[in-house]
């Protein structure tokens, strides 16, 4: 019987580390190509080979999701190698948090260029392949954080309102075209997303909420395979879970 993941043809953003990386090993543990995108070259070829080693189907492709042309060029590589765009997975983010009068003014530039601009390049560059096949899913990484706000979060809470917003926007846009859309908010999971604080004060805190109750990497990947699992005409529209000692 088909787990309507085996022989799909799926880009994950963000597949250099964290949740990007943990989708990118259990997607092709279960049959999918997996097409790895993120800025560190070395580390997505080394996933690559390790994932071809070992029997599966994986493609790293080089991409700065803040740069809409390199997106596109991703979407074109990944129809010319093969023929198609079944699933993408918008999950290259970053989250220095600091509170907005330490002016952090270049971590809100990327924080938007990264969390919002690369998502919206991700969606621009695969629709019009998805509109051809009509079919093919688009999932986006949002967070708990897009839920709820609190001091030192805005502008990432900010970022990630957003990608929900974009969610369900997109969502009602592509019914015609029989394209699935799904938004997954997790909570806290243990990936190098906290080592990208720089204010000391702050990034303390997060180490130690972190350290507290975060959960592993593969939890996320569930989620992704839960969502891509089901039969064409079911749409999970939205998950969001947390580690379930996680209060906030
Ligand atoms: N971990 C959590 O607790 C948590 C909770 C909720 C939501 N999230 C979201 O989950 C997503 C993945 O984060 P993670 O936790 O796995 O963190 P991570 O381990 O730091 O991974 C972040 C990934 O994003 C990529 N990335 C960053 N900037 C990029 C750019 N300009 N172009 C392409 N790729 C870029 C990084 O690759 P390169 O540096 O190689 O480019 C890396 O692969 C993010 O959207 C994050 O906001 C995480």
């Amino acid at each position: 019987m088909s787990n309507n993941i085996d022989g799909k043809v799926m880009v994950i953003t963000g597949a250099s580390s964290g949740l990007g990386r943990a989708a990118a090993h259990h997607l092709s543990s279960l049959g999918a190509t997996v097409v790895l995108a993120a800025r560190r070259a070395e580390r997505i070829q080394t996933l690559a080979q390790e994932l071809n080693k070992g029997g599966g189907r994986a493609l790293a492709v080089t991409t700065d999701v803040s740069e809409f042309d390199q997106v596109q060029q991703l979407a074109d590589t990944v129809v010319e190698t093969y023929g198609r765009i079944d699933v993408l997975i918008n999950n290259a983010g970053l989250m220095p948090l600091s509170p907005l009068d330490r002016l952090k003014v270049a971590d809100w530039d990327r924080m938007i260029d990264v969390n919002i601009k690369g998502v919206l390049y991700g969606i621009g560059a695969v629709l019009p392949t998805m509109k051809k096949q009509e079919s093919g899913h688009i999932i986006n990484v949002a967070s708990v954080a897009g839920h709820k706000v609190r001091p030192g979060s805005t502008v990432y809470s900010a970022t990630k309102t957003a990608v929900r917003v974009i969610s369900e926007g997109l969502r009602q846009e592509v019914k015609p075209y029989n394209i699935r859309t799904t938004v997954i908010s997790p909570g806290a999971v243990d990936t190098e997303l906290a080592d990208g604080v720089t204010e000391v004060d702050v990034a303390e805190n997060i180490r130690k909420f972190y350290a507290e109750l975060a959960v592993p990497a593969d939890s996320f990947a569930r989620a992704v395979a839960f969502a891509i699992g089901q039969p064409a005409n079911i749409d999970i529209n939205e998950i969001l879970y947390r580690p379930t000692r996680q209060e906030y």
